[in-house]
């Protein structure tokens, strides 16, 4: 059976949650970085599931691995071993520097196991009191209690408080406004290397290394969430390494799933002694299914040349976006981002132009109310690129109308 967008609309309206403001579009096919609608209607998407799909929609090694899984063993408990899982945390660990991998389910989930584990190791430490987790203005972690209390943005927390205590905020990229922060009761510090939703906001370049710096002479654990930005999206295999740090706690998700739900909590090795048998746990996460395939991925991912590759297509993508700044001076006030996270800030609301560009075709979204945000799949191309460059002098043009 196949129904109309509208039949369907007309279905989500009268039975799904409210909880998001959805464009009117059904979307029923993909294949790389195209997608289409119920009546057949062709999009380039440079949303990807926000930053989700590396390889693009439905990529036929996904299907293959996951049916062969899954006819082989989908689920058992953790309280047994099961091989994926080991080889992925030992490729994850291997890559990013770190010691031990906790799996869940998704990006808040790997960020609440990241803070019970630093008020855990802090209170195993120094006992209890020094608890306090420090994070940015403007951030973005995750929609659960914990996540949102670390979120720095209060159109998150409205009407959901009291959001849990002991979180603080800076201004992001600020080390004097850190400095201050790191009072005696703080146990960690929780940043995104690149703002994501915030409005993909890069830090000035000695921010992680000064911050790192300060954390390390007060035994404060650097929690890096990399949920939007790990795994390739700035054509590294993770965005730390721009900025010349490493974190005590790392956390991922979105590709490492590419569209199946896996989270990560990577941890430097005392930390991670302090999440002790039967202190943290998910049922699902770290399932044979999800491990097979995300091991898949990351294998990937992280090799050199696709990460060159991804370099590469964000520099072409960079300039394409500054040389339409240069045409369109009055329209476009800054170019921002690295590799494929890329934004456009605007002189006007950006919603009107989103939907301009999606009558031409193209998947946009908006990560403030003036700025765009490009997160293709990691395997756009560059004739893509320039075919999204041209859409947006159109949509700029018909917005303005
Ligand atoms: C930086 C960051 N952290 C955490 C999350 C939450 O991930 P999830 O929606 O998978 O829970 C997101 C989602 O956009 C994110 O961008």
């Amino acid at each position: 059976m196949s129904f109309s967008s509208k039949e369907i609309i007309a279905l989500a309206d009268q039975y799904l949650l409210g909880n998001v403001s959805r464009v009117p579009l059904v979307l029923v096919k993909g294949q790389g970085s195209k997608v289409w609608d119920a009546e057949g209607r062709e999009y380039l998407d440079f949303i990807a599931g926000v930053a989700t799909c590396a390889f693009g929609h439905s990529p036929a090694f996904m299907a293959d691995i996951l049916a062969e899984q899954a006819r082989k063993l989908v689920h058992v408990s953790n309280i047994f071993y099961n091989e994926p899982q080991v080889l992925l945390a030992e490729r994850l660990v291997k890559a990013s520097g770190l010691s031990k991998a906790f799996f869940s389910n998704s990006g808040a989930e790997a960020n609440e196991a990241a803070l019970k584990m630093a008020r855990k190791y802090s209170h195993d430490r120094y006992g209890a009191g020094r608890h306090v987790i420090v994070s940015a203005l403007d951030s973005f972690h995750g929609r659960t209690m914990g996540a949102i209390s670390a979120t720095g943005q209060t159109r998150f927390h409205q009407g959901f408080e009291p959001m849990l205590p002991g979180f603080k905020f800076v201004r992001f990229g600020d080390v004097a406004a850190l400095k201050e922060a790191l009072t005696p009761d703080v146990c960690a510090v929780l940043l995104e290397p690149i703002q994501g939703e915030g409005g993909v906001n890069i830090p000035p370049a000695d921010y992680f290394s000064e911050t790192a710096k300060l954390c390390q002479s007060k035994d404060i654990l650097l929690i890096l969430d990399e949920v939007q930005t790990g795994l390739g999206r700035t054509g590294q295999d993770f965005a730390f390494r721009h900025f010349n740090v490493k974190p005590d706690i790392l956390t991922l998700g979105k590709a490492l799933g590419s569209g199946y739900p896996v989270g990560a909590t990577l941890s430097a090795a005392e930390p991670s002694k302090a999440l002790s048998p039967g202190t943290h746990s998910s049922t699902v996460g770290g399932a044979p299914l999800a491990m097979t395939i995300s091991l898949e991925l990351v294998n990937r991912i992280l090799e050199p040349s696709f990460l060159a590759e991804v370099a590469q297509k964000g520099v072409f993508f960079k300039k394409s976006l500054e040389d339409l700044k240069a045409a369109r001076p009055k329209d476009i006030l800054d170019v921002r981002g690295l590799g494929l996270i890329l934004g456009l800030s605007l002189n006007r609301p950006s919603g009107p132009v989103v939907a301009a560009l999606r009558d031409l075709g193209f998947l946009v979204n908006a990560a403030s109310p003036t700025i765009l945000r490009f997160v293709p799949p990691l395997t756009v191309t560059n004739d893509e690129i320039s075919q999204l460059t041209q859409g947006l002098l159109d949509a700029l043009d018909r917005s303005a109308a």
